[in-house]
């Protein structure tokens, strides 16, 4: 089984597990970059990538280019933006749409409070699928650190894994 993590993360939470899963599981990562890098810092921070999620913003990626075909799952890894998925995630679902059709799709959220729940919803529908082959909801998983969450990264990569 070939797996493709594909994620953004401004502040490095969503990394945190992408490289976890990759430790794990030998995955692949794909990080996406916007060419326009997002305030990272204050009211700034929420203000436009809260405005750029609200309002389905599609931002310019940092040139990459990846085949889909060798893989047969792909993992969305995103920050929970205004109860939806950040936006550098959509602009990757829409340019590689003809390649996500057929693939096995798991998705994990990382959060401060709440929202992934929505975020997985609209994500579905933006993909067109009915359903994930599986979720998984992480509060903070770097800034934040516990054992309950470094436990729930475990099992989650496991059930990759599995
Ligand atoms: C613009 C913006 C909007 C956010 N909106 C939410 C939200 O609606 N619900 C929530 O629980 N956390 C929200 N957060 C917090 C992040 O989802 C959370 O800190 C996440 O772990 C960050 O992941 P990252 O470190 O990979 O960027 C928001 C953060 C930013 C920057």
């Amino acid at each position: 089984m070939k797996d493709l993590v594909v994620y953004y993360s401004l502040e490095g939470n969503t990394q945190y597990i992408a490289e976890k899963i990759k430790e794990e599981t030998g995955a692949d990562l794909l990080r996406l970059i916007p060419k326009k890098a997002y305030p990272s810092k204050g009211f700034a921070k929420f203000f436009w990538g809260g405005k750029s999620a609200v309002m389905a913003e599609k931002p310019e990626l940092e040139e990459f280019s990846v085949d889909l075909a060798p893989y047969d799952r792909i993992i969305l890894g995103f920050p929970v933006w205004a109860s939806t998925f950040a936006p550098p995630i959509r602009s990757f679902v829409e340019q590689y749409a003809p390649q996500l059709k057929n693939k096995r799709i798991i998705t994990y959220a990382c959060q401060g409070g709440a929202g992934a729940e929505k975020a997985f919803a609209k994500l579905s529908q933006t993909l067109g699928i009915n359903k994930f082959e599986m979720t998984q909801v992480f509060i903070n998983p770097k800034s934040d650190s516990n054992d309950h969450t470094e436990q729930k990264i475990a099992d989650f990569c496991n059930k990759i894994k599995a």
